[in-house]
């Protein structure tokens, strides 16, 4: 499979000016939580653009390092939920540095093909380069919300890894899922679910939180709902609007070992809570974390599979 067409999407990231660099457009982003503005809407989605444009493989790489607890393993139970079979075509939303659409590759092997989508130019770029010796993957550049140049009924399954608790709209997402599948064609989906830390852990993710509450007062506003999802009354409607089946859940658990500050730093440093914070906002949340370790805490996923009707 050959590379047959250019990216066509336009990002609509209002607020912040394209011109400037990733690094500049995050440094302003971090001034305008520092002075209290909420994250939501145009400024959360042009957070998570820097955050993927600074940093496009923080996902697959801190995954990596969860190695005793199958972090990359994560990619591989949740595609294998979906029932692959070998040649069979899949399409990766949100691929970010494409470890999710490689994984896709593997499991259909030669005869299937994956096709990775995302929003972030900087993502694709990264994904295109880790991904040069697989003929039977392609990158597009487009937004869940709206996946552009992907074929109506194209693909046997879909997969959005760590994906859905970005997208700005969930329901114009899943119909554009509902829309690309072929009847009785599968989608899986993972999520980070905080609301499932165990209470050892809300005390830790709690103060951090507050160190985040302090520095950028509007950040944690729009989005505790967001580890929720598939559950609140929004997240429900959708996949009923999307003509996809109810999603059955499962949960996952990612083990991350921390014996000391520098190694814990290594994780959080690169998750979007700590990019979206000033200099003395990280100082600070570094120095929290540090005195609360050693600590072994455990990240829950929801896992969910549906399928369009066929
Ligand atoms: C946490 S990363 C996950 C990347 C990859 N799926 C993985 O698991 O390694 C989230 C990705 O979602 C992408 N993203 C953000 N908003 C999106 C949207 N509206 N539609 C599709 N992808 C989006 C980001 O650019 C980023 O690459």
């Amino acid at each position: 499979m050959t590379e047959a067409g250019q990216a066509t999407e336009a990002t609509a990231d209002a607020p912040l000016g394209e011109a400037s660099s990733p690094q500049a457009r995050l440094n302003e982003i971090r001034e305008r939580l520092a002075q209290g503005e909420r994250l939501r809407g145009s400024l959360e989605t042009a957070l998570n653009r820097a955050v993927a444009a600074v940093d496009p493989a923080a996902t697959e790489e801190s995954l990596a390092l969860l190695q005793g607890s199958g972090g990359m393993e994560l990619y591989r139970s949740l595609i294998l939920w979906a029932g692959p079979v070998e040649g069979e075509r899949v399409l990766d939303i949100g691929c970010g540095s494409g470890a999710s659409t490689r994984a896709c590759a593997d499991i259909v092997g030669p005869e299937g093909s994956a096709v990775g989508t995302d929003p972030s130019p900087e993502a694709l770029e990264m994904a295109r380069e880790r991904t040069s010796d697989y003929p039977n993957v392609i990158y597009r550049r487009a937004g869940a919300e709206n996946l552009v140049g992907i074929e109506d009924r194209g693909y046997d399954f879909a997969v959005a890894s760590l994906v859905l608790d970005q997208v700005g709209d969930l329901e114009a997402t899943l119909r554009e899922v509902h829309r690309v599948l072929r009847p009785g064609g599968r989608f899986v989906a993972s999520v980070m679910a905080f609301d499932q830390l165990r209470p050892i852990d809300s005390g830790l993710m709690g103060a951090l939180n507050a160190v985040v509450a302090r520095h950028a007062p509007g950040a944690l506003a729009g989005r505790a709902s967001r580890a929720t999802i598939p559950h609140e009354r929004p997240d429900r409607a959708a996949f009923e609007a999307s003509n996809l089946l109810r999603p059955e859940e499962r949960d996952g658990m990612l083990i991350l070992e921390m014996h000391d500050e520098e190694q814990a730093w290594n994780f959080f440093a690169r998750t979007t809570m700590v990019l979206m914070l000033s200099d003395a906002g990280r100082n600070e949340f570094r120095e929290v974390l540090g005195r609360r370790l050693p600590h072994t805490l455990s990240l829950p996923i929801r896992l969910m599979r549906s399928r369009r009707p066929g």
